[in-house]
């Protein structure tokens, strides 16, 4: 299996690897051996907590938010593939909590998941995450408890899982892009959990940050060769960036190595937790500024931010050197013989939806918007802890989602605990049958979606606009 063994073993690995990083430092070059000698138990300490930050400048009160550590983002957690991660998370919210880490493969009882893998963490209250992280890639994590509210005042951080030969660059750099709905007063507006988010787009703000503020220009050198991160942790809103002349070169989805390339009509588009890793060469003109453009939702563009270059150039011509990644470790699914299921995502706005099962029983659409739900997959509109799997699945075998938008809205679908390839969209090939762990939906779409169910347990399968998740499009899958 691809996870570590019990804690038993864990403290062994843990001596070994200590010990081996006394024996071999500086005997065996970095920065291989360097990510190796590390692997061994990274320990993190995680406290949510109430806190302000300056997130719209000085001439603003700063915004009260809730923050792991203080931040928004939450500290980067940055760990070499392999290793293991120890994160010991400790909740003085004021309310419980959970952390989900976003897209990693680990032991379902890690996954942060409220009443499904583990008790909420209580008030006061702590819990010890602690699993291995077998592929590198841009990842995250956030609360699972109240997920709108929580992760929309501001509990996320960035979690790298750093390769074990990296691509050349000159800079690695992460983006964690937000949207916030903020008053005048710079504080975030109340209305969390209404119908008409819920029903409709989701929480979409007024507000875009990058790392936690109003972004000023991003500056760089002409010739720079820049690996950016780009995580959408925003509610709801999808993001379609145009690096104002750059090209930028896709090399991973949701930390997942895709064979580099440039996006169609060049825009990188990240639905709510999804992550794209591009390679930009920055071949502006020295001292020029470019903008950063956002075109997701037509009428509705606007500057992210300028792309500011000095005034000396570090190189001529763009860097030589490869920009494919190592593949990751997930097993191949065989399409042939893989069981295939249909997932219709049903609800919302406009949809010709009549009404879902909820609790048990059938409510039509004006009931369970009454009990706060407008969405439902294979009719199920997801209502309190516990949950009837929507499919369970064996062990070991290869499967095919048919997940089919029956809808007028964006969905970006994410399953916990797996990566799959997007192998099919609207009865097409996928070009590049990415790896991902969240997929994005337009309207109407249909997207086939394959993997190996390997990992054991009860995993959520759910919505990322986080409204559409608590309004009932979130299902068990089950692996036994
Ligand atoms: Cu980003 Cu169910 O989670
Ligand atoms: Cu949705």
């Amino acid at each position: 299996m691809m996870h570590g063994g019990p804690r038993r073993s864990f403290s062994r690995r843990h001596l070994l690897a200590a010990g081996g990083a006394v024996a071999v430092a500086g005997l065996v070059p970095a920065p291989w051996t360097r990510c190796a000698v590390a692997s061994y138990a990274m320990t993190v300490s995680l406290v949510a907590r109430p806190s302000k930050v300056s997130m719209v400048g000085a001439n603003y009160p700063e915004t009260e938010v809730w923050s792991f550590n203080g931040g928004v983002p939450g500290p980067e957690i940055r760990v070499p593939q392999g290793s293991r991660l120890r994160v010991e998370a400790q909740n003085a919210l004021g309310r419980e909590t959970t952390v989900h880490w976003h897209g990693i493969r680990l032991p379902n009882a890690m996954d942060g998941v409220p009443y499904v893998t583990q008790d909420p963490i209580a008030d006061g209250g702590r819990f010890v995450y602690e699993f291995d992280v077998p592929d590198a890639g841009t990842y995250w994590y956030h609360p699972h408890f109240a997920s709108s509210e929580q992760v929309g005042r501001g509990l996320y951080g960035p979690l790298i899982v750093e390769d074990r030969k990296p691509i050349q660059v000159d800079r690695d750099v992460v983006w964690v892009l937000d949207d916030w709905r903020l008053a005048r007063d710079a504080q975030i507006v109340d209305d969390f959990g209404n119908l008409h988010d819920m029903a409709h787009n989701g929480r979409l703000g007024n507000t875009v940050t990058v790392n936690g503020r109003i972004p000023g220009a991003f500056k760089v050198e002409r010739g720079e060769r820049i690996r950016l991160r780009l995580i959408n942790a925003a509610n709801a809103r999808t993001f379609a960036l145009d690096f104002g002349g750059h090209k930028p070169v896709v090399v991973a989805y949701d930390g997942q190595p895709i064979t580099p390339h440039e996006p169609s009509d060049g825009l990188v588009v990240l639905g709510a937790a999804m992550r794209a890793d591009v390679v930009i060469d920055m071949m502006g003109k020295p001292g020029e500024r470019y903008v950063v453009t956002d075109r997701f939702y037509a009428r509705a563009h606007y500057p992210l931010l300028d792309i500011a270059y000095a005034d000396a150039p570090l190189r001529e011509r763009p860097l030589d050197a490869p920009m494919s990644l190592a593949a990751n470790t997930m097993p191949e699914p065989k399409i042939e013989e893989a069981e295939r299921h249909r997932m219709v995502l049903g609800g919302g706005m406009m949809g010709g939806m009549t009404g879902a099962r909820m609790g048990g029983r059938f409510m039509d659409m004006r009931e369970m918007m009454h009990n706060g739900k407008a969405w439902a997959i294979n009719g199920v509109a997801a209502t309190g802890h516990m949950m009837d799997p929507l499919l369970t699945l064996q062990k070991g075998r290869s499967y095919v989602l048919m997940l089919d938008n029956q809808t007028a809205w964006h969905h970006p679908i994410h399953l916990h605990g797996h990566s799959f390839r997007v192998i099919r969209r609207n009865g097409k090939a996928t070009p590049y049958s990415e790896w991902r762990d969240t997929v994005l939906l337009n309207p109407q779409d249909q997207a086939d979606i394959a993997f190996v169910a390997d990992n054991p347990g009860d995993w959520i399968l759910h919505c990322h606009i986080l409204e559409h998740q608590e309004g009932g499009m979130m299902g068990i899958v089950r692996i036994a």
